[in-house]
């Protein structure tokens, strides 16, 4: 009952943090035009999963220890900039990807291009990407901004990564990709929440591993989710749409382990004739594609859990492997 107790003094610690973030990024992200202004705020109007600043939060009320309260609170109100910039980014990230991904649907509701059309989504991610930059800057912390610089390095490369991947079975290039495009702003943003509160090395790179094995078991659920869930479930385009875009994730590629030749020729062709995409989503199923998938997300994830035991024992440790638990069991 004495755990109980605590986990819910951390549940509505964080609570308390993510209700003050929610607030302070519609300011963030205010601009004197109406269009830019409706373009900029459309997707924090409505709530995403927001497991990123959930997981930056944590690792800071983990570390963070501190001679008087106020100390504490000080730091915090840096780590919660971090937090909410790193939601931006992700936000801009999505709004560019729907972009280059075509796609029409994003949390449920209209993607941006679809919505404001292409140009105004193209300069409404800037614009966010812009306003994060602004708000780490300001933060007065050199290496945070080196960190998030690095970050937005990293999501370009990892698009451009996965476009050149295209036809071609390629499992190496696969992981680069997904660190590039998922790990890498989780990694960067947590280690980021270590380094504001003055953690000892060995402390800055257990943040660091705790985000990037969750951000590529992220990667991974999230490929696998393209062919086990709907479009009404996910919010967003599914049921081989990674393919119909030219890309093999990881359900592919063991499939691929399983049946070469059938894949083999599907993959390089880009499942571009008719029928290609429902006989690879065949393969998948038939195949052990979506648990060899799973049962890699599942290493990385005890590979976090190995990271945030690095950490002091505290309930806020414990809330951490269960923010875990939760993540590896999502449907959508
Ligand atoms: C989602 O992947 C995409 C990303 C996580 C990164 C997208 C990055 C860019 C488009 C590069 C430019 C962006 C910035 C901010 C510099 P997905 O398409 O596999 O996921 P989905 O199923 O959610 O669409
Ligand atoms: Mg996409
Ligand atoms: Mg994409």
């Amino acid at each position: 009952e004495k755990r109980e107790t605590s986990d819910d003094s951390v549940k509505s610690t964080i609570d308390g943090d993510m209700t003050i973030i929610s607030d302070s990024v519609l300011g963030s992200v205010k601009v004197d035009h109406p269009v830019l202004d409706a373009a900029a705020a459309y997707f924090f109007q409505i709530s995403g999963k927001r497991f990123r600043p959930m997981l930056v939060l944590l690792v800071a009320r983990a570390i963070n220890k501190g001679a008087t309260p106020e100390h504490i609170e000080n730091i915090m109100a840096k780590q919660r900039k971090v937090a909410e910039s790193t939601e931006i980014i992700h936000v801009a990230s999505l709004i560019h990807d729907d972009i280059v991904d075509g796609s029409d649907t994003r949390r449920g509701i209209p993607s941006l291009n679809t919505k404001f059309g292409n140009k105004v989504a193209v300069l409404a991610g800037d614009f966010l990407l812009a306003r994060s930059s602004l708000t780490l800057a300001r933060l007065g912390n050199i290496e945070v901004v080196e960190l998030f610089s690095t970050v937005i390095e990293h999501l370009s490369h990892g698009e451009v990564l996965q476009m050149a991947g295209k036809g071609k079975q390629n499992f190496d290039n696969y992981m680069r990709t997904i660190y590039f495009k998922t790990a890498s702003l989780i990694a960067h943003s947590c280690k980021a929440a270590a380094v504001l509160s003055g953690a000892p090395l060995h402390i800055v790179e257990a943040a660091y591993n705790f985000g990037k094995h969750i951000g590529i078991a992220y990667q991974l659920t999230d490929d696998t989710l393209d062919f086990t869930q709907n479009e009404g479930l996910l919010g967003k385009p599914s049921q081989g749409a990674d393919m119909r875009l030219g890309i093999s994730t990881a359900p592919i590629l063991y499939a691929a382990k399983q049946y070469p030749n059938e894949m083999n020729e599907l993959i390089s062709r880009k499942f571009s004739n008719d029928g290609d995409v429902e006989s690879a989503m065949e393969f998948v199923k038939k195949s052990q594609a979506v648990e060899h998938t799973q049962d890699l997300a599942a290493s990385h994830f005890k590979k976090a859990v190995d990271a945030a035991l690095q950490f002091e024992p505290s309930p806020t440790r414990t809330a951490m492997i269960s923010l875990i638990r939760k993540i590896m069991e999502r449907d959508h």
